[in-house]
């Protein structure tokens, strides 16, 4: 572990695999200790390594078939079904653990407030896990978002629809153009969260998270009054964030 600013603890590591790994053995022991753990899912592929590691886990022998999850978003009118975050979860994790689908969830976007009843009905996620974008958005949840969200509708900036177009044929005008997603206030009733930046490109957010500049036009900085926050970081991406800081590398 690197430090602690505030609540946040920044943990580096020197890859990805590495990253994956060390965040991967943090919910396995999660599910090991609570084998009716709830998880918190995000897409993209910050948290593809953390899920190559948690299928590794369930060949060792740790169970996920009472975890119940709670996926972060999801399109709306996706028109390739294959890059549907469910899609995504299913080739990416659930179909290489147990985990039974039916305790698998997703935001609905003609009830999305529901979503928020559904998870304090479950007794909350456990440990969520984040990617983050380039703007700093968490989920959808892009700049500007208020901090009392709940799960709602989010028109998708361009900028995060040109970062996506790489899944639908490096075509913006097939990146749909709404999402559904847990809100900030959705996020923060986690009891823990795990971010993960492991590419480069999100040096300029996590350089504010390590100033600890709280602002709505970096939704992400919300998770420094989160009282359990483990922020993990390829070395890559915590010298570029340095540098951007004026910090001496
Ligand atoms: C997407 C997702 C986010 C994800 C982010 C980063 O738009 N909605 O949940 O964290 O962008 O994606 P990636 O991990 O591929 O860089």
């Amino acid at each position: 572990m690197l430090g602690v600013i505030r609540n946040m603890r920044f943990i580096i590591a020197k890859d990805k695999k590495e990253l994956g790994t060390k965040a991967g053995d943090a919910i396995l022991a999660l599910v090991k200790g609570n084998p009716e753990a709830i998880l918190g899912l995000a897409t993209g592929s910050s948290p593809l390594e953390i899920y190559d590691r948690m299928a590794e886990g369930y060949k060792e022998g740790v169970s996920f078939a009472k975890v119940k999850s709670f996926n972060l978003d999801e399109y709306i009118n996706c028109p390739i079904e294959k890059e549907t975050y469910r899609a995504f979860m299913e080739t990416n994790l659930f179909s290489k653990i147990d985990i039974d689908r039916k305790n698998t969830h997703f935001p609905d976007a003609n009830n999305p407030e529901a979503y928020d009843d559904k998870i304090a009905a479950a007794g909350y996620v456990d440990l969520q896990i984040l990617g983050i974008g380039r703007n700093g958005h968490i989920g959808f949840n892009e700049p500007g978002t208020s901090r009392d969200s709940k799960t709602h509708l989010i028109p998708l900036t361009e900028s995060t629809r040109k970062a996506n177009a790489r899944f639908f044929c490096n075509d913006i005008n097939m990146v749909p153009t709404e999402a559904v997603s847990m809100g900030l206030a959705t996020i923060m009733t986690a009891k823990k969260i795990v971010l993960v930046a492991n590419d480069t490109t999100k040096a300029e957010p996590i350089a504010c998270l390590l100033r600890n500049e709280s602002t709505l036009d970096v939704p992400a900085s919300v998770l420094e009054t989160h009282p359990d926050c483990d922020i993990y970081l390829t070395e890559d991406v915590y010298l570029a964030a340095k540098a951007i800081n004026g910090e001496v590398k």
